[in-house]
């Protein structure tokens, strides 16, 4: 073939110059992290989900998808179930962090479902378990303030919101049902 690369349909024409290296804005934020007041200095592309673990060494929340969709990484946030992949460390500046960690004190007795999951072996590897306690607790809670009860199949519902890859989802489900007070006798397998 003859000819400069311009001459070709379709060819690159000019080249486009390496990004410039440029410094990183960061931020100074306050939070609040199961019960205690975190203060630091994060970049503005800094994942809540990496801040959690690789800063405030809150290992419990877990990195699957990292695109928001399998549900590993929730936390709640002002109490609200949150993909911590999806939230940057500078968006919870003044506001309150519940990881997993917070819902049983170390020594102390288990959480109504972290207990259910126990009693009915809702896990395997237990990669997604932190991601479904949060997201169970969050859900229990808005219920209890909004004094709204809770269905079989608002409950059915809200197990969408996590992936699990081991389990089949069918003792986890029992789990769920445990909890919230339902019969844990699962008919469908
Ligand atoms: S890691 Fe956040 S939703 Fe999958
Ligand atoms: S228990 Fe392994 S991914 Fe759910």
């Amino acid at each position: 073939m003859t000819g400069t690369p311009s001459s070709v349909p379709g060819a690159i024409s000019q080249a486009v110059p390496p990004p410039v290296s440029e410094p990183t804005a960061r931020h100074q934020i306050r939070v609040t992290i199961n019960g205690s007041d975190v203060a630091a200095e994060v970049e503005s592309r800094l994942l809540l989900a990496d801040f959690l673990r690789h800063r405030v060494g809150l290992t419990g929340t877990h990195l699957g998808c990292e695109q928001g969709s399998c549900g590993a990484c929730t936390v709640l946030v002002d109490g609200a179930a949150v993909r911590s992949c999806l939230m940057l460390a500078p968006q919870v500046d003044g506001r309150e962090i519940r990881t997993v960690e917070s819902l049983a004190e170390p020594d102390g007795p288990l959480s109504v479902i972290q207990e259910a999951f126990t009693n009915q072996h809702g896990l395997q590897c237990g990669f997604c378990t932190p991601g479904f306690l949060c997201s169970l607790t969050a859900f229990a809670e808005e219920a209890e303030e909004d004094g709204r009860d809770i269905s079989e199949s608002d409950l059915d519902a809200q197990l969408d919101s996590s992936f699990c890859r081991c389990t089949g989802y069918v003792n986890i489900r029992r789990a769920a049902r445990e909890a919230f007070g339902f019969d844990s006798g699962d008919t469908h397998g």
